[in-house]
């Protein structure tokens, strides 16, 4: 049977029947095969990767190329999931739809990504209608909006107010009205998501925006437990990587340093004809 991708109509229908759609971040080949396999329907392929695979403060230094390679791998693998890639910061803007044309069409051609995401309220209204018209779905993101940061002014819950929170309902109607397929929610009082959830046709998903929502995501080392700097109140950690990989690393040093690895199971003889007699290339010669 031919393996079939998960695609917008499904994602669709999954909010149709009140099915619940998680999606997780990923960076690379090996993670990307696994969570495909384990059957996650979603992959973000996150600009997150910034901060949690190199290390940066924010997501603005990554750039597209960078996403590109990552999606690369991601896409070389996962063979059953949805592939989104985020837009990298200043690589798209209503005020230059043709370069942020030239950016998503990249992202999608070059990754293998099958839908990319993008940052913003009612500004991205007309980003999302130029990419949509181009046969690029697309995803909305707004409350939390990480590449805004210096704007925002710090990684905080948004949509408290009144106000904050009219603000945000209409940016999801606008985003759903210029075409989006999909609004991720970050950091939205719960009850503000659920209500959104329930006013818009296309599934919401959450990160730190409560049960309401029509999905969740997470950032994969979060939840893997592989990012021990800090964990954000919205992740739960559903396995202790970082504490598996640190026992293993101290196994294998005090196994290298006894002797006791490599054994005879992981190392080569050679041919008994010529056993004790190296050749030209032999490390014993070199
Ligand atoms: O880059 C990312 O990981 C994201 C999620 C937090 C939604 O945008």
């Amino acid at each position: 049977m031919p393996v079939r991708r998960t695609n917008i109509h499904d994602l669709w229908e999954m909010k149709k029947r009140g099915e619940k759609i998680p999606m997780m971040t990923c960076y690379d080949y090996t993670s990307a095969k696994i969570l495909d396999e384990a059957g996650v329907p979603m992959i973000l392929v996150g600009d997150s990767l910034g901060m949690v695979v190199l290390g940066h403060e924010s997501t603005l230094r990554v750039t597209l190329d960078m996403m590109i390679h990552h999606s690369r791998a991601v896409s070389r693998a996962a063979k059953k999931a949805m592939i989104v890639i985020d837009l990298p910061f200043a690589t798209y803007s209503s005020s230059d739809l043709p370069t942020s044309l030239k950016t998503a069409g990249r992202a999608m051609a070059e990754g293998g990504a099958q839908a990319v995401k993008v940052e913003g309220g009612r500004r991205m209204g007309a980003v999302v209608g130029a990419l949509v018209a181009s046969g690029i779905p697309v995803v909305g993101h707004i409350g939390l909006t990480p590449q805004s940061i210096h704007m925002i002014g710090g990684y905080r819950v948004q949509g408290r107010t009144q106000e904050a929170a009219e603000r945000l309902i209409l940016a999801a109607q606008a985003l759903e009205k210029a075409g989006a397929f999909a609004i991720v929610l970050e950091l939205v009082p719960a009850p503000l998501a659920e209500k959104i959830s329930k006013m818009l046709t296309i599934p919401t998903i959450g990160i730190g925006a409560g049960p309401g929502c029509d999905g969740q995501v997470q950032v994969f080392h979060d939840a893997m437990g592989l990012y021990e700097e800090f964990l954000p109140r919205h992740a739960k950690r559903y396995a202790n990587l970082a504490g598996s990989i640190r026992d293993a690393a101290k196994n294998y040093i005090e196994e290298v340093k006894s002797g006791a690895f490599p054994d005879s199971a992981h190392s080569f003889d050679m041919d008994q004809a010529i056993k004790g007699e190296p050749g030209p290339h032999s490390p014993r010669k070199a």
